[in-house]
This record gives structure tokens, sequence and C-alpha cells, in this order.
């Protein structure tokens, strides 16, 4: 695993961008792996910022999200669906029949989500990180060889995304459909960003403790190509 510490957001956005630019720039119809929560944000802005200044189309860009909460409609403006539309899709030149996020709630929607999966390849995958070491909405205990399915979220993951729903937990959904550790593991290659003290001790379980599906991210390790961009704060436990 590559791991680049950075001084704060800022500089963490921007390396993870560089990473992430000369994927997309590689060659036509590159598939993108995307997604949302706080820590992909900066990316999503510097990406926006190049497409604008630089010209760097996304038209032919395919792109695969991650997860999608239950019970909650795509307009919703806390969809993932609405996040994606908002933080990145509305503001490049992307095809919008070419993006997907996943949606349902049942095994059919589930096997429907990875069907689509098996036709590509996932040339790269970015990956944030959830403060017990959740990637994807696989909470600990997940079996490494998941495909998609539906999770029931852990109380750790309700209270960190109650800032989302006016910090009221009941508002938070209970369950979200995911791609799993197994899908995520199929990719090419790994983008992980990651910053704040808040994950600190996820990151040096992720990349210094033992492979274990306590710590879902830790299976990383496993993984031939992973670039972990983190900043100061949430690499401060490293020993290295
Ligand atoms: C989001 C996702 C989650 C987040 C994680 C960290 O699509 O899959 O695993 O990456 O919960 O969220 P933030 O970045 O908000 O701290």
């Amino acid at each position: 695993m590559k791991v680049v510490v950075c001084k704060d957001y800022d500089e963490m956005s921007q390396k993870a961008f560089e990473v992430m630019k000369e994927v997309v720039t590689s060659k036509p119809g590159v598939v993108l792996g995307l997604a949302t929560g706080s820590s992909p944000v900066g990316l999503y802005k510097c990406m926006i910022k190049d497409h604008e200044e630089n010209g760097t189309s996304y038209k032919d860009v395919v792109t695969y999200n991650l997860d999608e909460y239950v019970g909650i409609d795509r307009s919703n403006p806390q969809s993932y669906y609405t996040f994606m539309k908002e933080n990145l899709f509305d503001h490049i030149d992307i095809d919008p029949n070419n993006t997907h996020v996943p949606y349902g709630s049942t095994k059919e929607d589930c096997e429907g989500y990875e069907k689509e999966l098996e036709k590509v390849s996932i040339d790269l995958q970015l990956l944030g990180i959830g403060r017990n070491g959740h990637i994807g909405f696989n909470e600990p205990g997940t079996p490494f060889d998941e495909m998609t399915h539906i999770v029931d979220l852990t109380q750790s993951t309700i209270e960190a995304n109650a800032r989302f729903f006016d910090n009221d937990m009941n508002k938070v959904p209970k369950q979200a459909i995911t791609m799993g550790i197994g899908t995520i593991m199929k990719s090419k290659k790994v983008l992980m960003v990651v910053s704040g003290p808040e994950k600190a001790e996820a990151v040096k379980a992720t990349v210094e403790g033992p492979v274990t599906t306590d710590m879902p991210a830790s299976v990383l390790q496993n993984h031939p190509d992973v670039t972990l961009v983190v900043d100061q704060a949430a690499a401060s436990l490293l020993s290295k």
C-alpha cells in the first residue's frame, strides 16, 4: 500500500486529484468507482475546476457508486444520488446515462447492480473510510468475499451520519445497499482519501494492523494497487 501523507484536507484533495486525473486521461472509456461523504468532496471540486479550466472531458467516462441508503427516494436531498449530482455530475460533461448509483432494498436489486458491474472492470475505485474501518457500507464483520448486498448500519455509522440529517439519529436510514468487499477488491486500482483525527485509529489498523473482517479496510493490504492519501491528523498514529 502506498501511503501519501499531506498537511491538510486541501492538499489531500489535490494529491488525490493528481492520481484521479492520470487514470481519467489514460484511455477513453475509463470506469470509475465513486464514493460519497465528506472525504471526496475536495477531490470532486478539483475535478470540476480542472474540467472548467483545462477542459478535461468526462464524456466517455463511466461511473459506478459504492452505495446508497435504503428507504429514501433518489430525489431526497440526502440521497447519494442527489449528492453525486450536486457535488460532481452536474458540473462536468459526463453523460448521465453513464453514471450508476445503486438503488433498492431487495436481493434482486443487489444482483442487478452486480450484473451491471460484471460487464465492466473498474479502473479506479475511490474510497473513504468510516471511523470503525468500514468501506462502502461494509461494516465490521462483513465477509471479504461478499458482493453487492443490503446492510444494517451500525450505531457508530448512524451517529456519524446524523450530521447530514439535522443531527437527528432517528432520521438517518437504518439500512443501505452497498458494493461488497468482493466487488471492491476486483477493481484495478484503489484510491482512498482520509482526513481528521477521528480516523487515525482506523488508518493505523488499515495500514499496520492484522487483516481481519473486524477492520474491513484492512483487506486492502491484499490488493496489489492501493494509494492511501491521508492528512497529518489521520496519519498521526502511523508508526513511520
Ligand atoms: C460513502 C461510503 C462511506 C464513506 C465513509 C466515510 O459512499 O462508502 O464508506 O466513505 O463513511 O465518510 P466521510 O467521508 O463522510 O467521513
